[in-house]
């Protein structure tokens, strides 16, 4: 998606070869009108899906949820992510590490809206070390639904998480695919349609 690469090109900041900020328009700041156009590439991507819901993570992969469940006309389900839950039979749950948190947190879904019968595109913000994406995942199999693909707004490709992903036969469309940064330069997997 060259508008997302352009303004990671200048609004973005690799604070190291491994750390991309991006609070001025993604994360925090959120431009509005680039999160709309956003969510109608995913549905473009995966329209044919028939796609029943969209899942994500909180925090930050809400507002890219929403823009794609509207592009669809489908609910959207945020996970959410606990230090610790008591574990009772009407969550999907999954304990998640975060390396940049340190911290092992509990990601669930109320089973009252995953089940069997749905087809479920999953949408993030980031695709990094790839375990928050495998936990979302593996909710997806105890519900049963049938996961229809994986996008992410922003692929670090030099990080683990698409072969991981990859390995799981899932089918990834990524927006921006950086594949080397620097504090002065940033570096995209080839670009194609627009
Ligand atoms: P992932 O590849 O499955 O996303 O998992 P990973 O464990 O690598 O990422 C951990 C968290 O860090 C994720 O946020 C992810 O979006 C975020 N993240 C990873 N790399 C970067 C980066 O270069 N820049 C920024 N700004 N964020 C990054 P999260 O756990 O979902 O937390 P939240 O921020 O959404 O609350
Ligand atoms: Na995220
Ligand atoms: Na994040």
């Amino acid at each position: 998606m060259k508008l997302l690469q352009d303004r990671i090109r200048q609004d973005g900041e690799a604070l190291s070869s491994h750390v991309l900020k991006v609070d001025s328009f993604l994360n925090h700041q959120v431009d509005s009108a680039l999160t709309m156009a956003i969510g109608q590439a995913f549905a473009a991507e995966f329209g044919a899906e028939r796609v029943t819901k969209v899942l994500t993570i909180e925090a930050s992969g809400i507002h890219f949820a929403l823009a794609t469940a509207v592009a669809l006309g489908v609910p959207f389900i945020y996970a959410k992510k606990k230090k610790a839950i008591t574990l009772t039979e009407d969550l999907y749950s999954v304990p998640v590490h975060s390396f940049t948190r340190g911290e092992t947190f509990n990601v669930s879904v109320s089973k009252r809206y995953l089940s069997a019968t749905d087809r479920v595109l999953i949408v993030d913000d980031f695709l990094a070390t790839g375990d928050a994406l495998l936990g979302l995942r593996e909710i997806v199999t105890q519900s049963g639904a049938h996961l229809v693909g994986l996008g992410a707004v922003v692929e670090k490709s030099f990080q683990e998480g698409r072969s991981k992903l990859e390995a799981t036969g899932v089918r990834i469309h990524s927006l921006a695919r950086i594949k080397s940064m620097s504090p002065d330069h940033i570096e995209f997997i080839e670009e194609t349609a627009a």
